[in-house]
C-alpha cells in the first residue's frame, strides 16, 4: 500500500467512534481511489486527510457545494466536488496549516491557568503559541463544569464539561483569575470574528455540529475584543515577546 493510501487508513482508524458516523467510512473509499490519492502530496503528512474533507466541507459551507452527505450516493457526490473544484481542493491540501482552533481544550488547560493564578498572586499575561484564531486566550469567559465544582460566569454562552481522569479540586475552582493581555503566534492567524475565518476554522469540524456550535460560542464570547494575533514562527518571535512580558509584569 501506498503512504498516501496508508495515511487515509491511518485517519479513518484514529477517528472511529469519534468523528460523525460514515467520516472514517469515506477516508478508507478515499485510501483505495486513484483520483484521490492523485489530489495530495507523495510522502503526505499525517495530517493531510484532514485537509481533503476540511477542503469539501470549506466549498459547502460557502454554498460553492451541495452537501455530499444528504446526496443518495454520498460518495459519487463527494468524489464529483472532487472533480468539479480540483485546483482549489489541491491548492487547500498542500498548502494551509490544519487549523482546528478547538476551545474545548480549555477544560483541560483551566486547573493550569488557576494553578499559575494561585501561585504566583498576579495577573495573567496570556500568549498562545500556534494560535490559529486566539479563541483559547478567552478561556476566562466560559463557563466550567468538573465533578468538584463550577468555574466562571453562570451566564456565559458557552459551558465546557468533559472526563476527569482526577477530579480538579472543588479549593482550586474558588479561584479568581484577572487577564491583562491576550497574544498569540500564527504562521497563518485566523480572523475568527470574520465571515472568511469562520468558514475556514468551521470547515475543519466538518458535519459535526456540536464542535461547530462551540466555536460558534466562543467567537461570540469574544464580544468586540480582539485577541493580538501576530503572524510568523514563533521560536523567531517567542524571545522578543517574552522580553515585552517581562517589562510588563515589572
Ligand atoms: C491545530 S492548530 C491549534 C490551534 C490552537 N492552539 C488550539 O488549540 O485550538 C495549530 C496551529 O499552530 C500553527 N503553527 C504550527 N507551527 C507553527 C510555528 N512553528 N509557528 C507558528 N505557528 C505555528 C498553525 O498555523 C495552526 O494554526
Amino acid at each position: 500500500m501506498s503512504s498516501k493510501a496508508t495515511v487515509f487508513q491511518q485517519h479513518a482508524r484514529g477517528i472511529a467512534g469519534v468523528r460523525p458516523a460514515g467520516e472514517a467510512a469515506l477516508c478508507r473509499r478515499c485510501a483505495e481511489d486513484p483520483f484521490v490519492l492523485s489530489l495530495v502530496p507523495e510522502n503526505p503528512p499525517w495530517d493531510v486527510p484532514h485537509r481533503l474533507l476540511a477542503s469539501v466541507q470549506f466549498l459547502i459551507l460557502g454554498g460553492e457545494a451541495a452537501d455530499y452527505r444528504v446526496e443518495p450516493d454520498p460518495w459519487s457526490a463527494f468524489l464529483d466536488i472532487l472533480h468539479a473544484h480540483e485546483d482549489r481542493v489541491v491548492d487547500f491540501v498542500r498548502r494551509g496549516p490544519i487549523q482546528t482552533n478547538e476551545v474545548q481544550r480549555c477544560f483541560a488547560l483551566l486547573p493550569l491557568f488557576l494553578t499559575v493564578a494561585r501561585t504566583t498572586g498576579r495577573p495573567l499575561d496570556l500568549l498562545e503559541l500556534g494560535v490559529s484564531g486566539g479563541l483559547n486566550l478567552f478561556w476566562d469567559r466560559y463557563r466550567y463544569r468538573y465533578r468538584e465544582g463550577t468555574w466562571g460566569d453562570r451566564d456565559a454562552g458557552l459551558a465546557l464539561t468533559g472526563e476527569e481522569a482526577a477530579p480538579v479540586p472543588g479549593a482550586l475552582l474558588t479561584e479568581e483569575v484577572r487577564v491583562v493581555r491576550r497574544r498569540g503566534i500564527d504562521l497563518e492567524p485566523v480572523d475568527a470574528a470574520a465571515d472568511a475565518g469562520f468558514r475556514l476554522l468551521a470547515s475543519f469540524f466538518g458535519a459535526d455540529a456540536r464542535r461547530v456550535d462551540r466555536l460558534t460560542r466562543a467567537v461570540s464570547a469574544m464580544g468586540d475584543e480582539r485577541p493580538e494575533l501576530l503572524r510568523g514562527y514563533y521560536l523567531d518571535l517567542l524571545p522578543g515577546l517574552l522580553a515585552d512580558a517581562a517589562t510588563l509584569s515589572s
